[in-house]
């Protein structure tokens, strides 16, 4: 039996200054928005410039911005995880950095990559911590500047990604199995691993660059999102109906609207902000849930299930009571 449950206690998040339309990138590639939005729904996205939005920077601004709001100092946090598939260096993990910037002096920091699933991941490991009593206060980041790893020469990946970062303040709560993350569910298939992937030979690109199967993950994304999903309901013997707000990882609208009538959730009842985000990978689950509660949608108390898919190909799912 579990002494302690995370509680959330808050979401901050980090979008670049520089947004990118549509009708931008028809003027850079042969591209259109009327093809960007019938196939994906994405209308813009951020994208990063510069030192000061890195990786880690932006990690460190939804970071910093999740303490504030949680009133939480950065001494009291003993653990920091960072997701993320664009670390600003190979190593040491982009989390130190962000643990410098916070000047976090009482915590250890590392890294985790689970491409688009990173969030999922790090929260899932987080919560583990936390109810094993080896961490008090954690801030789970998702991070990602994924237009470092685009090739603008290909129309087929650059039209779906953008930069950003989230974060969340979790702390340790008495056990109740009720409140805070209420469960996390894992997967992967690296038989797959070739249907996503970043090519870093030949490539003068500084990681290489997005190569993708994009059907195939379009198929996997529905059969498996809802493997996760119907596992999270079971394994708390909830309903649709029992749900708030889901919360997925935002790749393509027609994916989550396909989710959503699979489900027989309602489209309000999904955040959904691939519009105005594109596919920020890690960081897609917290921006969505920061632009839920900005919008006056997630409020303390109401139950949220997390959902994700990506390279790997890893998946994964969380059920939790926020605030
Ligand atoms: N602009 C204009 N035309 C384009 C573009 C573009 N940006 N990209 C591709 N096309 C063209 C293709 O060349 C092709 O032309 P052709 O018929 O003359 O050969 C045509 O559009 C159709 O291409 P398809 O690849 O068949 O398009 P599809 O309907 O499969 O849509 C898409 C592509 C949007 C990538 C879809 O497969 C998808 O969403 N897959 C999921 C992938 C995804 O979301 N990946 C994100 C990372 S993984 C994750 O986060 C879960």
């Amino acid at each position: 039996m579990n002494q302690f449950c995370s509680k959330v206690l808050s979401c901050g998040h980090y979008l670049p200054q520089k947004c990118v339309t549509n009708f931008d990138l028809e003027k850079k590639m042969n591209t259109s928005n009327e093809w960007i939005t019938q196939r994906t729904g994405i209308k813009q996205r951020y994208i990063a410039e510069g030192v000061n939005e890195t990786t880690a920077q932006m990690a460190y601004k939804a970071a910093q911005q999740a303490l504030e709001i949680a009133d939480i100092k950065p001494d009291d946090v003993d653990m920091i995880i960072l997701a993320t598939s664009t670390p600003d260096h190979a190593f040491p993990a982009s989390a130190v950095k962000v643990q410098a910037l916070l000047k976090a002096n009482n915590a250890f920091a590392f890294d985790m990559q689970a491409a688009c699933s990173g969030f999922i991941y790090a929260l899932s490991t987080a919560d583990n911590f936390i109810k094993t009593g080896g961490a008090k206060t954690v801030v789970v980041i998702g991070a990602d500047r994924m237009s470092s790893l685009v090739d603008w020469h290909d129309r087929t990946t650059a039209v779906l990604f953008g930069d950003g970062a989230g974060a969340y303040v979790l702390q340790a709560q008495a056990y109740s199995p009720h409140q805070g993350i209420l469960s996390t569910h894992l997967f992967s298939n690296g038989m797959q691993y070739e249907s996503l992937y970043v090519d870093d030979s030949n490539c003068t690109n500084k990681y290489g660059y997005i190569k993708m199967d994009g059907k195939l993950i379009y198929k996997n994304a529905i059969l498996k999102i809802g493997q996760a999903v119907t596992t999270a309901l079971n394994a708390n013997n909830l309903s649709v109906n029992d749900v708030d707000w889901f919360v997925p990882h935002q790749a393509n609208q027609r994916i989550l609207e396909s989710i959503c009538d699979h489900f027989h959730i309602p489209y309000e009842k999904m955040i959904m902000t691939i519009a105005d985000h594109a596919n920020t990978s890690a960081a897609t689950i917290p921006l969505a849930t920061y632009k839920g509660i900005a919008d006056g949608k997630i409020k303390a108390g109401d139950l949220l299930v997390l959902e994700a898919l990506g390279g790997g190909l890893t998946w994964g799912s969380a059920a939790l009571r926020f605030g």
